[in-house]
């Protein structure tokens, strides 16, 4: 395995899933576990991430030298290279010039640039640099403001880029990456999601024991596939409980209950609608909606659980997007997401359990297909915490959701019978807050307006909207002012993200 401590940077993720993308095991960890975690798991290589601080700032981040010490190859990336120079007796200064965005690279012949041109496009994001490179390290690459932005002690294998080989402007960053892990380190390109599952099996059983563990089970793809690796890990001491807040799509509730009441674990389906409804009685605002629904939320489910009587773990089915987009560490707060941060004071409980909060929304599909999860639960687009309560814009009531939860099914039906379900990421309907004027067999109407949304997208980070074409937009818009009563009007939102988000609220 590879194993890449953090310090801080905001691609820390994204390096350790470009590492699984090339078939080979890794995991992050902090810093500050580092040599503990070296030790323990004998990686076969390390990489040092990218972070905010300046390595000759008091209290920025170390880590012991004698990580270099273990025989053990380190490719360190911004930050991580300017740490390593420093701790082996190179200068690092800040330099004049911030240097942010693509940049041409230049090369010299050396193996961790096998099968990349000589000059090629590389993204930097630093103000810092090294400028004197620590003895036994050469420079084996430049850009134009920055003269050692590639050094290698082949020796002692240990490689440093001040770019970031792992994001996608990096045209080559991934065959470096590659020729680091494979090349330098020797992995042979073997894990599989299968072996992933086993360790996270491992993992839970080791963690838990025989201890008692609870998940808010909601039916979308993340709550589902931490549910069915829990109950292979723990079997019956997994209690599941599935909190209808009547915000669901058409016939949900039942579909998730139909799909997990007989896996062996505790099923609980408690229905909420009614404290729901109540609690969001004129609030209109979105952050005020999704505190009110995320509060609810575990109220009840609090509730739920002193009936329980104690458990030991609370199991969470947060993935890695949740945690950025959520704000969590310096990033901004888009939208408060609904399982991150406010956990419910379930009686006791010891610690949490989120063994999803590594992977990226297909990894987690992908994982569910290992687990053996059925195709409508593992393919089911996203679907937010809240619910359809930030798709009914403004005040929420039991006749909207009705309304919106026939016209999203009809659109969603469609998009399957069109064949475009595996093609587009996520698609749904909103129900404005906007009523307008139409006429129906020579009668005026004064009723609202739908709009629909589809997305392609491969994070949910940056999204592109679906050229669906016209003929199934037609056929949607007439299935549904048809039969769907109050709705005499549909948009379709040809917005991306940026600037929009996927959901209006
Ligand atoms: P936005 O609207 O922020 O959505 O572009 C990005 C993705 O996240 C989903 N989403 C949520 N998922 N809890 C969730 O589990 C939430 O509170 C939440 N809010 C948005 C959204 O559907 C999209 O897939």
């Amino acid at each position: 395995m590879i194993l890449v401590v953090d310090f801080g940077g905001q691609y820390n993720q994204l390096i350790a899933r470009r590492i699984r993308d090339l078939n080979v095991y890794c995991e992050v960890v902090p810093y500050s576990k580092a040599l503990e975690a070296v030790e323990e798991k004998k990686p076969s290589g390390i990489v040092f991430t990218g972070g905010p601080a300046s390595v000759y700032e008091e209290g920025a981040p170390t880590i012991d030298k004698a990580i270099f010490e273990e025989n053990i190859p380190v490719l360190g990336l911004c930050y991580g290279m300017q740490l390593m120079s420093s701790l082996l007796g190179g200068d690092v200064q800040a330099s004049s010039e911030r240097e942010f965005g693509k940049t041409m690279l230049d090369h010299t012949e050396h193996a961790i640039f096998n099968n990349v041109p000589t000059t090629s496009k590389v993204w930097m994001s630093h103000v810092d640099k090294v400028v004197k490179v620590p003895e036994g390290f050469s420079t084996i690459a430049s850009t134009k403001n920055t003269e050692h932005a590639a050094i290698a002690d082949d020796a002692r294998k240990l490689y440093a880029f001040q770019y970031h080989p792992e994001v996608n402007h990096s045209e080559y960053g991934i065959q470096m990456l590659k020729n680091f892990v494979v090349d330098v380190c020797g992995e042979d390109q073997s894990w599989t999601m299968a072996n992933y599952k086993e360790t996270l099996l491992h993992d839970i059983k080791d963690k838990v024991g025989d201890g008692k563990v609870l998940l808010a089970l909601s039916g979308g793809v993340d709550s589902s596939v931490a549910a069915a690796l829990l109950s292979q890990a723990v079997g019956e001491n997994l209690t599941c409980i599935l909190v209808d807040h009547g915000l669901m799509r058409k016939n949900e509730a039942q579909e998730v209950e139909d799909a997990f009441k007989d896996s062996g674990m505790h099923f609980i389906r408690v229905d909420a609608e009614a404290r729901f409804l109540e609690r969001l009685q004129g609030v209109t605002d979105p952050e005020d909606k999704r505190k009110a629904i995320g509060e609810e939320f575990i109220r009840v489910f609090e509730d739920e659980g002193k009936k329980i009587g104690s458990v030991d773990y609370l199991a969470q089915g947060t993935i890695y997007p949740d945690i950025i987009e959520s704000g969590l560490g310096d990033a901004a707060v888009i939208k408060s997401h609904h399982n991150v941060g406010g956990l419910p004071d379930v009686v006791d409980f010891k610690d949490i359990v989120e063994p999803l909060r590594m992977l990226f929304k297909d990894e987690v599909r992908a994982l569910g297909r290992e687990l053996g999860l059925k195709d409508y639960l593992v393919n089911r687009q996203p679907f937010p915490g809240p619910g359809l309560g930030i798709r009914v814009i403004g005040e929420v009531t039991k006749d909207k959701l009705d309304i919106l939860r026939d016209a999203d099914a009809i659109f969603r039906e469609e998009i399957a019978n069109a064949g475009l379900d595996q093609d587009i990421n996520q698609y749904f309907a909103v129900l404005t807050n906007n009523r307008t004027v139409g006429v129906m067999g020579d009668f005026r109407t004064y009723d609202y307006t739908l709009a629909l949304r589809a997305v392609k997208t491969s994070d949910f980070m940056t999204a592109d909207w679906s050229r669906i074409p016209y003929d199934v937009l037609d056929t949607v818009s007439t299935r549904i002012v048809n039969e769907v009563d109050h709705i005499n009007r549909i948009v379709y939102d040809i917005t991306s993200k940026p600037p929009a988000t996927i959901e209006w609220e």
